[in-house]
């Protein structure tokens, strides 16, 4: 199948590792060209060192997109680049678990400012460009916590997640007269090397065990190649007819019929 990305132009945020690189990864294989952006300075170019090894034209930006300013820079420097912005995968994400008594506005605040508005940020940045094309797609890294409860300890986590899954709908409805469709995934629990799963397999590997038999059907944790597979095909044209959409991307982990 022709996903017909080659030479298409993709920002993918939250991308020096974890789910974020390998959808780049992903879509710099179909011959995208690729914006990452992450903090940490040397993860982030050791892995457009690695996607430019592979062949692909990358721009490495190192930014904080918590900072209001921040989406918007990323797609005007994306833009100033390669001249376009056909793709939009908004990745980044992070959490703060802890009762919800014990939250603080500062907790809401932070997580608010990197799992929701910098979400929006960019995808408003984005959509001119996108319009000035005649299309595009943007995809948000959503979690099946933001589709269904995902337990105590994680009220801020499963608000933003909720809300993104929300804004990527109504943003769908608005934006398809312009030709750009806006969807999101919810992963299930994924396991790379030097994810949060991974630590925790090793640091407590009877309990993962447990949680291995009890909560995922398929009886392994998904793969980050999972979900990169998922996300090039939704940015793809073979993906043309699917906006507004929420995929679970969870091996059957979720219980929402929603
Ligand atoms: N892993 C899972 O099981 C799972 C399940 C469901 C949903 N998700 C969602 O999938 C997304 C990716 O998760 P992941 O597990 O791959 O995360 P991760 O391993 O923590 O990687 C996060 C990436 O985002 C960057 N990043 C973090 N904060 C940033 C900031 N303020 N500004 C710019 N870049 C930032 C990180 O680099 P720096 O730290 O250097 O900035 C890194 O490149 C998140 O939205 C997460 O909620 C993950």
């Amino acid at each position: 199948m022709d996903l017909e990305l080659q030479n298409k132009v993709a920002v993918v945020t939250g991308s020096s590792r974890g789910i974020g690189k390998y959808i780049a990864k992903r879509l710099a294989a179909e011959g995208c060209r690729l914006v990452l952006c992450a903090r940490g300075e040397e993860r982030l170019a050791e892995t457009a060192a690695e996607l430019e090894g592979e062949g692909a034209s990358v721009l490495a930006l190192q930014t904080d997109l918590a900072r209001q300013d921040a989406p918007q820079n990323v797609v005007n420097r994306a833009v100033e680049r390669f001249g376009q912005l056909d793709i939009l995968v908004s990745n980044v994400g992070g959490n703060r678990r802890k009762p919800f008594e014990d939250t603080t506005d500062e907790d809401w605040e932070s997580v608010l400012d990197l799992n929701l508005r910098a979400h929006v940020r960019a995808a408003r940045a984005a959509t001119p460009h996108m319009k000035a094309a005649g299309g595009g797609a943007i995809l948000f890294v959503a979690s099946i916590f933001g589709r269904e409860a995902g337990g105590a300890g994680l009220s801020i986590y499963n608000a933003t997640k909720s809300a993104l899954i929300s804004a990527a709908k109504i943003m769908a409805l608005e934006l398809a007269p312009a030709g750009i469709r806006a969807n999101s995934i919810a992963p299930g629990s994924i396991r790379f090397p030097g994810g949060s799963w991974d630590r925790r397999v090793r640091e407590q590997p009877e309990e993962m065990k447990a949680f291995v038999a009890q909560h995922l059907p398929v009886g392994r944790f998904g793969r980050a190649e999972e979900v990169a597979d998922v996300a090039a095909f939704l940015v793809s044209a073979r993906a043309s007819l699917v906006t507004g959409a929420c995929l679970n991307v969870d091996g059957g982990q979720s219980r929402s019929l929603i």
